[in-house]
């Protein structure tokens, strides 16, 4: 057998996985339905737990654990300490996102994300086989608690000094993030995001080398070539986050997803200018707007997500993705409106194609 077929063979063994394919989490664009579809057709699905409620998360768990006996994930971001607030210039920003969407009253900044204390117990209350993190580490209590249960955790890095980082701080798998990725960039440090941009090609091999822990590859993934080439670089598994956000069970907003078909590799931007953070987006007409020279500098997370919130649900409301949070990853144009089931068949029999 050979050493990637080895590789992968454990890791889908250990997981209970059939294809060593991941749907990514993906706050906001991951509804039971989707990691219903990725679980029965024997990849992982997930959760991106960040804006639900704890009783939220629970009924999410509930309705993926009544489609499938499939293995699935749920995620959070470590929160960073409250920002710095600065009403002049929340004044300035409001100004500026009157300008693309409905005029924003200063106390809309007030906004702020569900308690994390709270979603880590509602984590742990619904029990899932694994647990994955963003942005930082989990704190030691609850890397405990994760490890009594036996819930694994996969902490999600973009640089090989944070994969040593959270090997040391007792993680079970290093999702390894390169730059191409759609959504936020998981820099432990958020002022970081801008400089440390690694592409996976650099970044893969880098990890691999510096951890002893399985690797997973995610960002700019989403035919069988990228998981082909990620499994040659050293991963045990591939994540796909954008690749599937056209599919049926994705549920995204058909203007979102139609614009995904059209978007080259160029044509995605980073931009804090939905919520303070670094996220990869379609380059949108505001994402643009919101980075020139003569616009007002993004407020920290979560203001910005706050200040946004109302331009962000009109765009929906009216299907304009002009000014719509439109995440997206570098290789958005691969991604295809098929059912996720045949998506992940696809994918894993190209790869094994290719792989020989
Ligand atoms: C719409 C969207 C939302 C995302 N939300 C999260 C999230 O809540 N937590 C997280 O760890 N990663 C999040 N990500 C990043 C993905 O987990 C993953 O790193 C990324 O999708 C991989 O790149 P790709 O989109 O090119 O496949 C998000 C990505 C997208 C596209």
């Amino acid at each position: 057998m050979s050493p990637i077929t080895e590789r992968t063979r454990q890791f889908c063994a250990r997981f209970n996985l059939r294809v060593p394919i991941l749907l990514a989490p993906m706050a906001g664009a991951c509804p039971p339905s989707l990691s219903v579809a990725v679980a029965n057709a024997g990849g992982l699905g997930a959760c991106g737990a960040l804006l639900m409620k704890p009783e939220e998360i629970a009924a999410w768990g509930n309705e993926v654990r009544t489609g499938t006996n499939g293995a699935f994930q749920l995620n959070l971001w470590i929160p960073d300490p409250p920002p710095r607030r600065d009403p002049a210039h929340e004044a300035r920003v409001r100004a500026f996102l009157g300008q693309w969407g409905p005029p924003v009253a200063p106390e809309a900044a007030d906004a702020t994300p569900p308690d994390f204390a709270a979603q880590c117990e509602a984590l742990l209350a619904v029990g899932p086989p694994i647990v994955s993190s963003i942005m930082g580490l989990y704190p030691p209590d609850f890397v405990a608690k994760l490890k009594a249960r036996g819930i694994a955790w996969f902490a999600n890095i973009s640089t090989a000094a944070e994969a040593r980082a959270a090997e040391a701080a007792g993680a079970d798998v290093i999702v390894a993030q390169g730059m191409e990725a759609g959504g936020h960039r998981g820099c432990f440090d958020e002022a970081e995001a801008e400089r440390e941009l690694v592409g996976l090609f650099a970044l893969l091999p880098a990890v691999v080398d510096a951890v002893k822990l399985p690797v997973v590859a995610t960002g700019g993934i989403a035919d069988g070539r990228g998981v082909a080439a990620a499994l040659m670089l050293g991963a045990s598994a591939a994540q796909i986050g954008t690749g599937f956000l056209r599919c049926p069970e994705a549920k995204l907003h058909p203007a979102h997803a139609a614009a995904l078909a059209t978007t080259a590799p160029e044509d995605t931007m980073l931009s804090r200018g939905f919520s303070g953070r670094a996220g990869r987006t379609i380059a949108t007409a505001y994402a643009r707007a919101a980075s020139a020279p003569d616009a007002p500098r993004p407020a920290p997370y979560p203001v910005q997500r706050a200040l946004t919130a109302a331009m962000r649900s009109a765009a929906l409301k009216e299907g304009d993705v002009r000014r719509m949070q439109a995440w997206a990853g570098q290789s958005a144009a691969l991604a295809r409106d098929e059912p996720a089931a045949e998506l992940v068949a696809r994918i894993w029999r190209d790869a094994q194609g290719l792989m020989g």
